[in-house]
């Protein structure tokens, strides 16, 4: 397994483009199932979790044919049923949207239970089987996976328990093409929530409402191929705006949406950063010290909870306690045991982490455990005294295009070696 060595200490400077969103790209991705033509999609990450959704649908029998290294064409029209591959799916949260896709335009879905993050709590999926019920499916859970099928799905009203993203993926790709009319209240409001239903809608789809919190569906019978651009990344845009704030530096963010970062620019601007926006790019610069401030997360529009580990780590080096509050997941810090070793002082208390900053960190060998939690090692690692050794970054490499690469751009020291180059260069 490769690891990074991450030499810290110099301020990030220049210009870096961030990528498509990788969390609309394994919506989308699927939901090309419910087209009756080809769907050409342009502006995909090259990230292992969009490449396991493209291998599912490929071993599934679409046509998936790429064009070049961020545009694909999607051919569903020879997918088998039944046909979902077991162990690639268990690997990735998205493949859930499967069910959805797959309920919505043949009536049939068998899925194996979707893996993804493991934050340390369970990652429940009953709102989606509710959802899929009230539309007439008729679902079961058994051995791992989830079945579900109807003779036709009818549209209806689903208020969701909880503020969920891929619940209200999956009803909006089940509703789609179902009888009738479905209203999604209490529905989240990510702009990747937003991103499928213009995707959907360019394939002649009826979906209102998307970024508000109720969302209203009417059903189409047929739905067209398209060619659709996916939106910038906002976690990624994010990550490189606390890096750049964590590091002292200066850094132009293109292929931004700013609108999509402004809970992030607020608390960078808290914390003492200075943050300009443009029309698609967004300046980062911290002159002075960094200084504490408190985050809660929220469904959209709040603070995002996939940016919570870098802040977190930004928050460490700043001066004064800050408190960071999860509010989207149960249980989200498994990363404060590595930063820990770095010396970030951090107590947490259920929800709650209190950090109290230190004026430095220092270099130490860290794991990786999610992949937000291996964005917050390596801004770690960027302002960390001497070299620090992150590893397990297949996680990082899910959903962070050529992270390395990037922050080398902006005059990062970072190496990436091999598992075993990494143990003899500490066996010398
Ligand atoms: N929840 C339930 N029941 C459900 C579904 C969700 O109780 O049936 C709860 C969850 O336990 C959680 C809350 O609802 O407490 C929100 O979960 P949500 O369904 O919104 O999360 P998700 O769809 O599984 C997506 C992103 C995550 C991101 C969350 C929240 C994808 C593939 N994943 O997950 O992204 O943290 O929304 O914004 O879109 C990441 O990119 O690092 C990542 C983990």
């Amino acid at each position: 397994m490769d690891k990074f060595l991450i030499t810290g200490g110099t301020p990030l400077r220049g210009e870096v483009t961030i990528s498509g969103a990788k969390n609309a790209a394994v919506a989308i991705i699927p939901a090309a199932i419910l087209s009756d033509g080809i769907c050409r999609i342009e502006n995909i990450p090259n990230i292992a979790d969009v490449n396991i959704i493209c291998k599912i649908l490929y071993q599934m029998g679409a046509g998936v044919r790429m064009i070049n290294e961020h545009t694909m064409e999607i051919d569903p029209s020879t997918i088998r049923t039944g046909c979902v591959p077991y162990e690639l799916t268990r690997k990735i949260r998205a493949s859930y949207y499967l069910i959805g896709a797959m309920l919505g335009k043949y009536g049939f879905a068998d899925v194996s239970m979707p893996g993804g993050c493991d934050f340390g709590g369970v990652r429940p999926i009953d709102q989606h089987i509710r959802g899929f019920e009230a539309l007439g499916a008729e679902v079961t859970v058994d051995g791992g996976r989830v079945i579900a099928r109807s003779d036709g799905l009818i549209g209806n009203s689903v208020y969701l328990d909880t503020v969920s993203v891929g619940t209200t993926v999956n009803l909006m790709l089940a509703a789609v093409r179902a009888r009738g009319r479905t209203i999604i209240e209490n529905a989240a409001k990510e702009p990747h929530i937003v991103d499928l239903a213009n995707f959907l809608n360019s394939m002649g789809a009826d979906i209102r409402g998307a970024g508000t919190d109720v969302i209203k569906v009417r059903g189409v019978q047929h739905l067209d191929g398209t060619t659709y651009s996916i939106i910038p990344d906002q976690i990624e845009a994010g990550t490189f705006m606390v890096a750049t704030a964590a590091t002292g530096g200066d850094v132009m963010i293109n292929n931004v949406i700013p609108k999509h970062l402004e809970s992030i620019t607020k608390k960078l601007q808290d914390a003492g950063a200075i943050v300009e926006e443009f029309d698609d790019s967004i300046r980062v610069r911290r002159p002075g010290r960094l200084v504490r401030c408190n985050v809660k997360t929220m469904p959209h529009p709040g603070f995002p909870t996939d940016m919570q580990p870098q802040f977190a780590a930004m928050l460490s080096i700043a001066e004064g306690t800050s408190i960071v509050t999860e509010g989207v997941w149960d249980n989200r810090y498994k990363y404060v045991s590595e930063l820990s070793r770095m010396g970030a002082q951090i107590t947490v208390d259920g929800k709650m982490a209190v950090i109290e900053g230190v004026k430095e960190l220092n270099a130490a060998p860290v794991k990786v455990t999610d992949l937000r939690a291996g964005a917050a090692l390596m801004i770690a690692g960027l302002v960390a005294k001497g070299v620090t050794e992150v590893e397990e970054i297949y996680s990082i490499e899910r959903g962070y295009e050529t992270i390395d690469v990037k922050l080398n751009s902006l005059g990062a020291d970072i190496r990436r070696v091999s598992g075993l180059v990494a143990e003899t260069a500490k066996a010398e």
